[in-house]
């Protein structure tokens, strides 16, 4: 806990200073969630709205970041309805690049029945957690007023 709440102090750069930091809450829910992610091919996601190309991010996901949304999203977006927050079934995933192109984590948002399963991966070939659940770091910097995403609006 304690070092959740200093990465939350220390803000944008917490991730990358705090290596040491973890906050894996739900290993199991986070290794089925990888296993989930790849079994679904999320590359083959449509790309998040205003995020069709890899863009440059100043969040603590490094450098430049790929943002991939599943069908229940772009179902929702394409559906001309205003939403108050994103369906059940809502499936968010991004990969972080460092400057010099490689590829250094993954981050999920996945929204289920109990509410957002957060998960940030580091180990990319054993597909370990470091954050998992709902982290105070990672929810306290997805505000509650677009329903936790942080890229891109609500329809
Ligand atoms: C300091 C603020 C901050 C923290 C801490 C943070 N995020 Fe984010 N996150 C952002 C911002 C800003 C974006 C928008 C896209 C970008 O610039 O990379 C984002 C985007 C995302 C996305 C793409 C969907 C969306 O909401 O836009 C996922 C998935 C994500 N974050 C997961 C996580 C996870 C998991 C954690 C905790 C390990 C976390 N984030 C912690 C700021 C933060």
């Amino acid at each position: 806990m304690a070092c959740s709440t200093l990465a939350l102090v220390l803000g944008t750069v917490a991730l990358v200073l705090l290596p040491g930091c973890s906050d894996d809450q739900d290993p199991l829910g986070a290794a089925s969630l990888w296993q989930r992610i790849h079994d679904e091919n999320y590359r083959s996601f449509a790309r998040a709205p205003g995020y069709e190309t890899r863009k440059p991010s100043d969040a603590p996901h490094n450098d430049q970041v790929d943002i991939y949304v599943n069908a229940v999203v772009g179902d929702a977006l394409g559906a001309g309805k205003k939403l108050s927050e994103w369906p059940t079934g809502s499936l968010i995933v991004k990969d972080g690049f460092t400057d010099s192109g490689v590829h250094a984590i993954v981050a999920v948002l996945d929204k289920r029945q109990t509410g957002w399963f957060y998960a940030e991966y580091f180990d990319l070939e054993s597909g370990e957690a470091r954050y998992s659940g709902t982290p105070a770091i990672c929810v306290g910097c997805h505000t509650e007023s677009n329903d936790h995403v942080n890229a891109f609006g609500l329809p």
